[in-house]
């Protein structure tokens, strides 16, 4: 007789919690609990047991009677708000909603956007040039001879014989003066490409080239822009330096050094204990590239100058391995 009311409440506690629709939770109630319920004519046929063992079975009836109903209510509220749940397909929309992360420009971007607005801001115009590039416009139009080392297929990415991936974005100077004439004060950000790789060199990254040429153009306005740029770019007070230097394509021909920016002159790891880095390529327009496109030599003339864009951002933000530019980690990119 124990068994068999222990047999009804686990086949009902079972049933109760497989139940998916209140109609099917109503439909259990009646079958057990109902007024012929298997739980109530359980209980009306205790009179007809042996006197003893009724008290016991009473009780446990009854137990059973409450799990039961109890078991009944919480199967009600587990359906509702299932129901709940599932109002618009299986989203709760009276939940709070998820917010989408949100992106932003890569640091590239952002400070490639940063230097042409310093520029713009001193007249120049901002212009594009093809990735894909002749062998005349990224070599022998800027004065760099057939047996230049820039020419080697160990630095240079070949497409065909006389097709290249662009070494330097300084094609753009021969391209522009080709197409318009002086005066003339762009600059030209893009990708460019050079067979090597380690923490500080990429097979792609970026530069911005530089040219401006109109009359009586002297190097003292060349460091005038240039100062500026720097100062603008990175901090006020930070002190710059030419150095001699030489390009086939500008005469004469200066790097420009920045005070390091992580030791401010006193010498550290970065800067090789010297207090200065060098942050980009600069020079007098070679009259040669004039004859190339046409322009006169004795009335024009101009400067020109050419910055890797990683390398200011790694100096700006004090990244010493240029891959992470690349390596698209969100934990990365999400700094900036
Ligand atoms: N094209 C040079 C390079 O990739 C950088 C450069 C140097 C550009 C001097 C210039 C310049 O316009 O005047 O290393």
């Amino acid at each position: 007789m124990d068994k068999t009311i222990d047999d009804i409440q686990a086949e009902a506690l079972a049933a109760l919690e497989s139940a998916e629709t209140a109609e099917e939770v109503g439909r259990l109630s009646v079958r057990y609990l109902g007024r012929k319920g298997l739980v109530t004519q359980y209980l009306r046929n205790i009179s007809s047991l042996p006197e003893n063992e009724r008290p016991d079975a009473g009780k446990k009836a009854n137990q059973t009677k409450k799990i039961l109903e109890q078991a009944i209510k919480s199967a009600e509220k587990r359906i509702a708000a299932q129901q709940k749940t599932e109002l618009v397909g299986g989203v709760d929309v009276t939940l709070p909603g998820r917010p989408a992360p949100r992106g932003h420009m890569h640091p590239i971007t952002q400070i490639t956007r940063r230097i042409c607005d310093i520029f713009v801001r001193m007249g120049f115009d901002i212009v594009e040039g093809p990735e894909v590039e002749s062998d005349y416009y990224n070599f022998e139009a800027l004065n760099i001879p057939k047996n230049h080392p820039a020419r080697d297929m160990q630095d240079t990415f070949y497409i065909a014989e006389n097709i290249v991936l662009r070494t330097h974005t300084s094609p753009l100077q021969v391209r522009m003066m080709e197409q318009y004439p002086p005066p003339l004060r762009v600059v030209a950000p893009g990708k460019v490409y050079r067979c090597d790789s380690d923490l500080t060199h990429t097979p792609m990254f970026h530069q911005i080239e530089g040219l401006l040429v109109d009359e009586e153009v002297s190097f003292g306005d060349l460091k005038g822009v240039l100062t500026e740029f720097v100062q603008k770019v990175f901090d006020p007070d930070t002190s710059i330096r030419f150095r001699p230097s030489f390009f086939p394509f500008t005469e004469p021909s200066a790097e420009v050094d920045i005070q390091c920016v992580m030791c401010r002159g006193r010498g550290c790891k970065v800067c090789s204990h010297t207090g200065w880095l060098e942050v980009l390529g600069c020079g007098m327009v070679h009259p040669a590239l004039f004859e190339n496109v046409g322009y006169d030599t004795r009335r024009y003339c101009g400067f020109a100058f050419g910055m890797g864009i990683e390398r200011i951002a790694m100096l700006k933000y004090g990244i010493n391995d240029i891959r992470l530019f690349f390596e698209s980690d969100d934990r990365f990119l999400r700094q900036f």
